[in-house]
């Protein structure tokens, strides 16, 4: 009763004809990089698939290139292990070196790996944003229904996550917490939807050419439908 559902964000990725808002997109990606990636990695997603949203090659040699969180590599020689910087080819890699390691840092919760975070869960895309909006106190009324339940120490209310108590400390805290580079004002409900735009994005990003193919599939079809009525008109044409 206390478990919520996720308000509708309406992505205009979203229905029959949805294509991604490109700009939108991008500063998802902004999000995501600024904030997210402090924990989470995208193990599908390759830094040169950020030319599919609109930048250039350029831009994602310098974003690889200068991401924070480098790629481990080991020497073949003497088996020593260290980093090095990340190429377009490199898929966005976990500042974690292991999952006891995350868990350690992570009061022993996983963040999970979010390239396809909103086709796991049901509603994903709204889910997102409505998790990172979703952070609050505990209502009294729960309180009172069942003492019991009260949030343990390191963990978050937030009535969108499944169990109530979410490991995640809310990560979009301020206005302003990103400086967008398209003008647009980075109040929290923005970047919440921003980051729910870009991460359906990266659970789907063949999403547009789907839509075309469906688009094309019905045309396809009405014209048989039309076809088929003309031969069936034709066929009974003497018959009473
Ligand atoms: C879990 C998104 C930033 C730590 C999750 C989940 C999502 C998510 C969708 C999965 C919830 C579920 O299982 O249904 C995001 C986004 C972020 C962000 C979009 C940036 C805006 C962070 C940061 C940290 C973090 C900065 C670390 C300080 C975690 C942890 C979990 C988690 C530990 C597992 C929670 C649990 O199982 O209780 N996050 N996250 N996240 N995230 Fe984040």
């Amino acid at each position: 009763a206390f478990h919520q559902h996720p308000e509708n964000i309406h992505l205009s990725s979203a229905g029959f004809f949805g294509k991604f808002d490109r700009e939108q997109v991008q500063r998802g990606f902004q999000v995501y990089k600024e904030v997210c990636a402090a924990c989470h990695s995208l193990k599908y997603v390759a830094f040169r698939d950020l030319q599919k949203i609109g930048y250039s090659e350029a831009e994602v040699k310098a974003i690889a290139n200068q991401w924070v969180i480098e790629q481990p590599s080991v020497n073949p020689e003497t088996g020593e292990v260290a980093t090095r910087k990340n190429l377009p080819s490199d898929h966005f890699p976990s500042p974690f070196a292991n999952e006891v390691a995350a868990r350690a840092a992570n009061n022993n919760a996983l963040p999970p790996d979010l390239s396809l975070m909103t086709k796991a869960r049901e509603d994903g895309s709204n889910y997102v944003h409505a998790l990172l909006m979703g952070y609050r106190d505990q209502p009294a009324e729960l309180l009172r229904e069942f003492p019991d339940a009260k949030t343990p120490d390191g963990l978050h209310y937030n009535p969108y996550f499944a169990n109530l108590n979410i490991a995640m400390p809310p990560p979009i805290t301020s206005d302003g917490q990103v400086t967008y580079t398209d003008g647009t004002k980075a109040t929290k409900d923005q970047m919440a939807r921003d980051v729910a735009a870009f991460l359906t994005w990266t659970a789907e990003p063949n999403l547009e050419a789907r839509h075309a193919a469906g688009v094309a599939a019905i045309i396809f079809l009405l014209i048989f439908v039309y076809l088929t009525w003309g031969a069936y008109q034709n066929v009974w044409r003497n018959v009473k």
